[in-house]
Order: structure tokens, then C-alpha cells, then sequence
């Protein structure tokens, strides 16, 4: 399905989280635009949360969920989800910090993050489009412009 014009930016932003959920895994691929040495991983990973992730949280939790709040139950019930995934994302994040098994801590939070990732981009983002429709769409476009600018 094709993504609304709303939400591509934040599409844009999972396929960075993908590539660095996959660079996170035990059995990655060398990634010539990415570190390959588990320390340099974490170091990556510590910096693109605060940069990039914790942003991109901050959006779905504080101007998505508002603007989609009570209008459908199980939409509701995914963004409980989603939140609580947020948190644990970051959990594992902290825990990189410690520098004690970082490969095994990178390969939890790799599956994490893929996991989440896919979640909202094949449920969650398809059933915000739909329960929305074009209007509001339009509308969470203009809400997340003023929100985000500022
Ligand atoms: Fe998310
Ligand atoms: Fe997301």
C-alpha cells in the first residue's frame, strides 16, 4: 500500500531505523556507510538515538498519538504498544552505555527495533491512514509542520 503523504517523512526516518537495526545484529553484513566494530555499533547507536530516534519518538508519541486518540480502540491499544516499545528501546539504549556485552545487548535491541519498526509501517501506519482519511490526513499534515517547527 502506498504511504500517505503525512507519514512519508516518518517512513523515511524507519528505513535509517532499519539500517541500524540491521547493522545492530549478530550476523550483520558489512556496511561500507556504517561501523563494523562492535564498540564503534554502539558508539553509533547511543548517537543516532539522541540525533535522530528520540526525535522521531518524540513526534509519533506527542503529536501522532494525540491527533488519533479515541477515535478507534485498537488503534488506541497499538499506540500503548508502541509507547512501551519506545521505552524499552531506550532501556537497551542506556544499557549499550555500560559497555558490558554489547554484542548481545546490540542483538536484543536490533531485533527490537526491526520489530517495532515493522509494526508501524504494516499495522499501525495503514490503520491511521484509514481511520483518518484524506481530511484529516491533511490536517495531522499541518499539526506536525506547526508542532515540529518550533
Ligand atoms: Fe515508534
Ligand atoms: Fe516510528
Amino acid at each position: 500500500m502506498k504511504r500517505n503523504k503525512t507519514l512519508i517523512p516518518l517512513s523515511h526516518d524507519h528505513h535509517h531505523g532499519l539500517l541500524l537495526a540491521q547493522m545492530l545484529r549478530k550476523n550483520a553484513l558489512e556496511y561500507r556507510t556504517l561501523p563494523n566494530l562492535p564498540d564503534q555499533k554502539a558508539k553509533y547507536a547511543i548517537d543516532f538515538f539522541y540525533s535522530d530516534l528520540i526525535k522521531h519518538f518524540r513526534l509519533e508519541e506527542d503529536i501522532l498519538y494525540p491527533f488519533v486518540k479515541g477515535l478507534d480502540r485498537s488503534l488506541d491499544e497499538m499506540f500503548i504498544e508502541i509507547i512501551s516499545e519506545h521505552k524499552k528501546i531506550e532501556e537497551y539504549i542506556n544499557k549499550l552505555k555500560n559497555n558490558i556485552e554489547i554484542i548481545d545487548i546490540m542483538d536484543t535491541l536490533g531485533k527490537l527495533l526491526e520489530s517495532h519498526i515493522r509494526k508501524e509501517e504494516k499495522i499501525v501506519f495503514p490503520k491511521i491512514e484509514l481511520v483518518l482519511g484524506e481530511e484529516k490526513l491533511r490536517q495531522l499534515d499541518v499539526e506536525i509542520l506547526r508542532k515540529s517547527n518550533h
